[in-house]
């Protein structure tokens, strides 16, 4: 099994307005990994992850070019079945969206929709999912209860769970703790640091702390460029472009 389970390859982007939200870009991300991207406003950090599950295809662009590829298919393509392409990379984003069910339903729904109909089945998967996001011990006793009537930081690990009960391959997370309290934030990062171990994860981080924190491996867009990239430790401690090291002493932000 190849240690690269997305290679991008000079990857550019323009929004039909105009916009160039990424340069050439090109970078390898690791399975059973965090890689982080990180950045100021803007930058392209979320266009990058956007591509990964081709939902820059809800809105316009003007061009694309390079190629992204997953297990070594360029999902940009336009023969890619871009259903099969969401369930193996699944994204939790920064508001969690939790549908006006119960607690069980918000996590079977995906399963059912793709036609699970054995109860024991449906039951087993959820019990997975809870457990994996780290949320199963605070739900367990309550999983007919409304999902909406759970705090913040419980909805967001409900979100992850649904993203988990369909078997993805590659997580996405865009700022999925930006709106959490420090508690939370720490379950849902730990969680991260399980996760891993099965799957490959992209997140963009709410701050440098955040990515410092989570990070195996972190890319620093600016601009649309990606201007470094390595090894998480090396980054945060000893980075070798001066506007990195800038942006990460808070001196321009
Ligand atoms: N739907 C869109 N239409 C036009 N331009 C867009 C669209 N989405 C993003 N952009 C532009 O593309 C560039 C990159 O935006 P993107 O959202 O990827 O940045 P980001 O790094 O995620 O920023 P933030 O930290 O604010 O989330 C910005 O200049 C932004 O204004
Ligand atoms: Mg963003």
């Amino acid at each position: 099994m190849a240690a690269n389970k997305v290679v991008i390859q000079d990857l550019t982007l323009q929004y039909s307005d105009g916009t160039e939200s990424l340069r050439g870009v090109s970078m390898e991300i690791r399975r059973n990994a965090v890689t982080v991207l990180f950045g100021p406003a803007g930058g392209g950090k979320s266009t990058l992850l956007r591509c990964l599950n081709r939902l820059n295809d809800l809105t316009e662009i003007k061009a694309s070019s390079g190629k992204v590829l997953i297990d070594g298919e360029n999902v940009l393509d336009p023969k890619t079945d871009v259903i099969v392409l969401r369930r193996k990379v699944g994204m939790v984003f920064a508001r969690p969206v939790v549908l006006p069910l119960s607690i069980r339903e918000n996590i079977v729904y995906g399963l059912e929709l793709a036609g699970e109909k054995r109860k024991s089945q449906l039951d087993q998967a959820m019990e997975r999912s809870l457990k994996l996001a780290a949320i199963w011990d605070e739900v367990k006793d309550r999983l007919d209860d409304p999902a909406a009537a759970l705090s913040g930081g419980q909805q967001q690990r409900v979100c992850l769970a649904r993203v988990l009960a369909l078997q993805p391959e590659i997580i996405l997370l865009d700022e999925p703790t930006s709106g959490l309290d420090p508690i939370s934030t720490g379950k849902v990062e730990a969680a991260l640091q399980e996760l891993k171990k099965e799957y490959t994860i992209v997140l963009v981080p709410h701050s440098v702390q955040q990515a410092a924190r989570t990070a195996d491996y972190a890319a620093f867009f600016l601009q649309g460029e990606l201007i470094e990239y390595g090894e998480g430790k090396t980054m945060f401690t000893t980075p070798k472009q001066q506007r990195t090291e800038d942006y990460i002493m808070g001196r321009f932000g």
